[in-house]
This record gives C-alpha cells, structure tokens and sequence, in this order.
C-alpha cells in the first residue's frame, strides 16, 4: 500500500466501519433495495481480506443498527435471510484464512436459525488467531452501555462489587467488545457524518473518517485512503502536541 510501509506500526489495530449506502447504489440502478445489500455483501468480503492483508487486528462491521428494526418488514426480513445465507457461504472459508468471528448486539432478537449460526461460526473459528471481525447485528451504543450499566448494578447488589470501586475499567469490561481495544479508526461510507448510535463508549478517541463512496463501491483504494488518513493524525488523548514532542507548524 502506497505511504504507509514506511509507518508500517502506526497502522490502526482496530478499524470499525458503518456501511452505508446499499439502498442509494441500488436505486441508482433502478434495482430494489435489498440488491444493494446483496452487493454490499461482496464488499465485507474485500474488506475483510484487504483489512487482513494489512494485517489489521480488529475489523467491526456494522450490518444491522437497533434502529433498522424500524425499516420495512420486507426489508428487514431480506436483510435477516441475508445474513443466514453469507454466514452459510463465507464461514468455511473465513476459517481457512484464520479469521475469528464473533457477532455482538441483542442475539434475542434474532431469529433461532441465524442465532445456531452465529454460535456455530463462533464455535467453530474461535481458535483462529488472523484477522478478529466482529459483526454488530441488532446493535445499538445506547442499549450496550445500558446493559453494561445493568450487570455492574447486579455485581453491586449482589455484594460481588462495590460502588465506590466502579470505573471505567469495570463498565468498559461490560460491554460487548469487552477487553477488546478500542477501534483507532472508524470509517463511514455513503456521504453522512455521525456515528448513528454505534459503539458510543467505545469510539471515544476514535479517528473519524468519512468517504462518499457507496457501500457496494467500497475497494482497496478507498480503504487504503482511510488508512493513509489515519496514518497521518496525530493522537494527542487530551496532551498538547509539544508534550508529544510533535513539530507544530
Ligand atoms: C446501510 O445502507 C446498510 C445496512 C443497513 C445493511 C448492511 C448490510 C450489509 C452490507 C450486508 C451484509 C453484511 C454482512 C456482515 C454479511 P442503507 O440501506 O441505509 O443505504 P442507504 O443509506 O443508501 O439507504
């Protein structure tokens, strides 16, 4: 990848992505919407090699938010098929290339059949040590930190935790990406710019990078531009620049 041998160790350990766009590449097209999605399936799989190319850590996708729940039932019910039918397809060969998979989000609310697919993908790659892909399906930030929130209570009134002892440690410990590190960079296709309610907690001090590209067009070289733009930032977590011992212009 063009500029970023050099810097090879400031690569992002963890890349977070909302996919957006499916449904506007789609329409583009005079196809329906659920043709997009189909498409953007074949997006996840670049990235996700592109991503283990570069030799990424962490890859987070976000494929269903808490608030899609609210889209047509047509929609949300091709969505679902979808999802069963690329874990049917791409687990064997993620397994191959020695990705390990895992899914966050509200599992309850997942039909039966995609939940014993999830586990099983789960289950079945958990040895791997490549690539670790997490899929955020029927996830929300706000509900993560919220339950994150509920079973610290729990700890408490059990007597296993004292309130005085909760920090940030103990509710980051909680939530779903649990003693993940958090992701160093968060890409955003299809021209928006917000977070749309994914892992609040978690994107603290994420890089935020935006790219017009339609999720179905998301390539190498466009994830190879967000990587560069990481590569350029300079992370301060609250210190000056001259602390970090930056030249400032
Ligand atoms: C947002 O685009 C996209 C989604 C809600 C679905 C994302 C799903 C995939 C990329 C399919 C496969 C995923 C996996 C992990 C197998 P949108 O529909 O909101 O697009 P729009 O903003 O153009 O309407």
């Amino acid at each position: 990848m063009p500029g970023t041998d050099a810097k090879a160790s400031n690569l992002p350990v963890h890349i977070a992505v909302i996919m957006d766009g499916n449904g506007r590449w789609a329409k583009k097209r005079g196809m329906p919407r659920h043709k997009g999605h189909r498409a953007g399936v074949k997006s996840v799989r670049k990235t996700i090699e592109y991503a283990a190319q570069r030799g990424i850590k962490y890859l987070t996708l976000f494929a269903f938010s808490s608030e899609n729940w609210r889209r047509p039932e047509d929609e949300v019910s091709k969505l679902m098929a979808l999802f069963v039918d690329a874990l049917q397809r791409e687990v064997d060969e993620l397994h191959r290339n020695d990705v390990r998979l895992e899914f966050i989000g509200e599992r309850d609310r997942l039909g039966k059949g995609l939940v014993r697919k999830i586990e099983k993908a789960e289950a079945h790659t958990r040895g791997n040590n490549g690539l670790h892909l997490i899929v955020a399906i029927a996830y929300g930030g706000r509900w993560d930190i919220t339950e994150a929130v509920r079973r610290v209570i729990g700890k408490i009134a059990s007597g296993e935790a004292a309130a005085a002892d909760i920090d940030e440690l103990s509710i980051g410990s909680e939530l779903q990406l649990g003693g993940l590190p958090d992701p160093d960079l968060l890409i955003r296709t299809g021209g928006e710019q917000r977070i749309s309610n994914f892992l609040l907690w978690n994107l603290a001090y994420a890089e935020l990078y935006f790219s017009d590209t339609l999720w179905p067009d998301f390539d190498e070289q466009d994830l190879d531009r967000a990587i560069e733009f990481y590569v350029q930032r300079q992370r301060r977590y609250g210190h000056t620049g001259e602390q970090l011992g930056a030249v400032e212009c």
